[in-house]
């Protein structure tokens, strides 16, 4: 409730100026409307004529939407099309020459792409994979530093129908062991090393650790990268140097013509559960997605130079720098390093040397620049900016204010985006010249996007209430099924008890408010949010449990000023209830086990000892508890089911 109250006390609202308003894709309220009302009067021929019109088909299309076996939809299933070709093929008759990426290393080295030049280097890619015996429907592991090689095995992946995976370069050996083992992987792209903010992180020493930890009979090629030079251990049956295998490749390589319903990819994301999830995603209908969203969203223009700062081992950089920029002909940044590095004005330098025209990056980023140097952007030229954007969590409203006034000089739009990995591009989200903005509101679902908020029962919520966010009709870009678990995927996200599974389930509550703004107020299940990562508690939770000196652990979050929520662990040793400098040494233990076993971004920012933990008679974790513990907050909350009421003395302060 008092989160609805702040959100009611946020008053301000955001016209589009004259100015943007002028040149947009989509310029005015009522020509939004226009498109919701057609894709309201008949939402698959909506769909159709954004398909006919965006992707360039191989084979056409007869069939829009098979709902036969929901949910389980296909969309656009008879149609065969190629993903690269749409990215790359496609411009090379009108803009062959057009730079598509402007890379800047870590150390401010700039190397530039063309259209030409990357489907050249797509091109010899996927020969080079196709003669590793890779082919359609196998699954590439890519771990691999953010630079344009991350693209092309990407698009190479693509061009040949093969699926990749990609796994963030910050997952720990034991985490990329599981997706690689999940995915049935039959190879793996990776790099000697990454360089982010001067330090090296040595990738392809995790993949061996990775592969070692039990026999993964699948991989048969490991493809590296050589970024750094750095020693590394080369097993000459399995691995092979890119620069070695691209070298006789030849430069064309026809793109294997795939069914609309061919999976493009999975990506991994954390869920309720200790195992995370292998979202897949279709061909045709992602990639429709992305386009559609840069143009009503990021109202793209060529003239744009666009920056997306995701790192492509998220689906924000899959479908933000990898596939939607791509498919528009767009020319777009990529960054290796940090925004901190060498110091807090990279971001605004890069902004300024590139002339960046559309700037898309996370609210914990901002928050953190904010801290370290509020008064940097003044120092660099701005003004080649005209769009702003925002995703991962919701912007807070101070954080939105200096966004707007420091960086787009009061002059820019924000695009608060709300999306998921499932859903592939966003879907609420405001058309910039059309939607007056509220700081902290994602605005208006985007046209054909049939967004809603109900109840338990799965009835709709009058404006005012908070509830479920859920969307009531299929969509192109949805998450097709969970690799390898369809089970899973139909309990997650389509459950019977709300709408009687006809509804896709975000995982969000979500409000609206007087005027049908939607407002995102935090996930419902045990996710959590940190600077825009999700994590699972009960990922962290077994990884601290798997370590031998602990007996039983629970996860919450804690509202943090930068990262949005911070891990908090409550744990019990096997052993005795730990104090003073042996409760210090412990958890430094515990945080670098939880590094190792899922990766830097999962390490618990408070550890808390106690000799048991909140539970019910029946035995179960009292987590509600916990999270006002954690917060430092008094418990009001009734606790006449809780059995060892002591306890919580004990769990109240972290240990020093
Ligand atoms: C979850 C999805 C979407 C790409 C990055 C994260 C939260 C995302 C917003 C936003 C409020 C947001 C939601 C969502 N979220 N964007 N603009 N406002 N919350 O992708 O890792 O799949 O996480 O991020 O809770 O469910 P993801």
């Amino acid at each position: 409730m008092s989160t609805i109250e702040s959100i009611l006390n946020e008053t301000r609202v955001f016209q589009p100026s004259e100015k943007f308003t002028q040149q947009a894709n989509i310029p005015s309220i009522q020509a939004y409307q226009a498109l919701c009302a057609q894709a309201q009067l008949d939402h698959q021929g909506f769909w159709a004529k954004q398909a006919e019109e965006l992707i360039l088909w191989h084979k056409p299309f007869t069939e829009i939407l098979n709902d036969k076996t929901p949910p389980f939809y296909h969309w656009f299933s008879d149609g065969e099309l190629n993903v690269s070709y749409n990215c790359l093929d496609r411009h090379l008759a009108t803009q062959a020459d057009k730079v598509a990426i402007i890379f800047e290393s870590d150390d401010g080295e700039v190397i530039q792409s063309t259209y030409r030049d990357l489907h050249l280097r797509v091109c010899q890619l996927a020969n080079a994979l196709k003669s590793r015996n890779i082919e359609k429907g196998d699954r590439v592991i890519i771990y691999m530093p953010m630079r344009i090689e991350a693209v092309v095995a990407m698009q190479a992946c693509a061009r040949i129908g093969a699926i990749h995976s990609v796994v963030f370069g910050g997952f720990s050996a034991k985490s990329l062991h599981e997706r690689i083992m999940d995915a049935g992987a039959v190879a793996i792209i990776t790099a000697d090393e990454q360089v982010r903010g001067g330090k090296h992180n040595p990738l392809k020493a995790t993949v061996d650790e990775a592969i070692h930890m039990g026999s993964i009979p699948s991989v048969k090629s490991v493809i590296v990268y050589k970024r750094t030079g750095s020693e590394i251990s080369f097993d000459p049956t399995r691995d092979v140097w890119w620069h070695e295998i691209i070298q006789d490749a030849i430069t064309q390589c026809e793109p294997e013509w795939v069914n609309a319903e061919h999976p493009l990819f999975t990506l991994y994301t954390s869920g309720s559960t200790g195992k995370p999830k292998g979202v897949q995603h279709s061909s045709a209908g992602y990639l429709l997605g992305t386009k559609v969203s840069m143009q009503w969203i990021f109202d793209y223009k060529p003239s744009d130079v666009f920056w997306c700062t995701a790192d492509v081992g998220w689906i924000t950089g899959h479908s933000y720098v990898a596939y939607g920029p791509l498919a528009m002909g767009a020319t777009q940044i990529i960054f290796e390093g940090i925004p901190t590095y060498p110091n807090a004005g990279r971001f605004w330098e890069i902004i300024q040397k590139h002339k960046v025209t559309t700037f898309y990056t996370a609210p914990t980023a901002i928050r953190s620049l904010i801290k370290l140097g509020a008064d940097l952007p003044a120092q660099y030229d701005l003004s080649s900016l005209r769009l702003l954007g925002s995703v991962g969590e919701p912007i807070n409203p101070e954080a939105w204010m200096w966004f707007y006034e420091k960086i787009g000089h009061s002059r820019c739009p924000i695009v608060d985006t709300w999306w998921q990995t499932e859903t592939g591009c966003h879907l609420i989200a405001p058309m910039p010249g059309a939607v007056p903005l509220k700081p902290g509101s994602c605005t208006f679902p985007l046209p054909g996007i049939s967004a809603s908020i109900v109840d338990e029962a799965g009835h709709d919520v009058e404006n005012g209430k908070g509830g479920f966010l859920i969307i009531k009709k299929p969509f192109p870009s949805q998450i097709r099924t969970l690799w390898g678990d369809p089970e899973r995927f139909k309990k997650t996200y389509f459950p019977e008890d709300i709408g009687n599974g006809q509804y896709y389930l975000a995982g969000d509550s979500a409000y609206r408010d007087h005027d049908g703004y939607f407002w995102i107020m935090g996930r419902i299940d045990d996710v959590l949010n940190v600077s825009g990562h999700r994590l699972g508690t009960m990922e962290i939770e077994s990884a601290l449990v798997a370590n031998p000196l602990v007996a039983e652990a629970a996860v919450v979050g804690k509202p943090h000023e930068v990262k949005g929520e911070a891990v908090i662990a409550f744990v019990v040793l096997k052993g005795q209830y730990p104090q003073g400098e042996g409760a210090i040494r412990i958890t430094n233990q515990l945080r670098e086990w939880v590094a190792k076993e899922i990766g830097p971004i999962a390490k618990p920012d408070e550890i808390r000892f106690g000799e048991n933990l909140p539970k019910t008679r029946s035995g179960k974790i009292m987590r509600r508890l916990l999270r006002t513990l954690a917060k430092g907050e008094e418990i009001t909350q009734d606790i006449s089911t809780l059995e060892n009421p002591a306890i919580l003395e004990q769990l109240k302060n972290p240990s020093k």
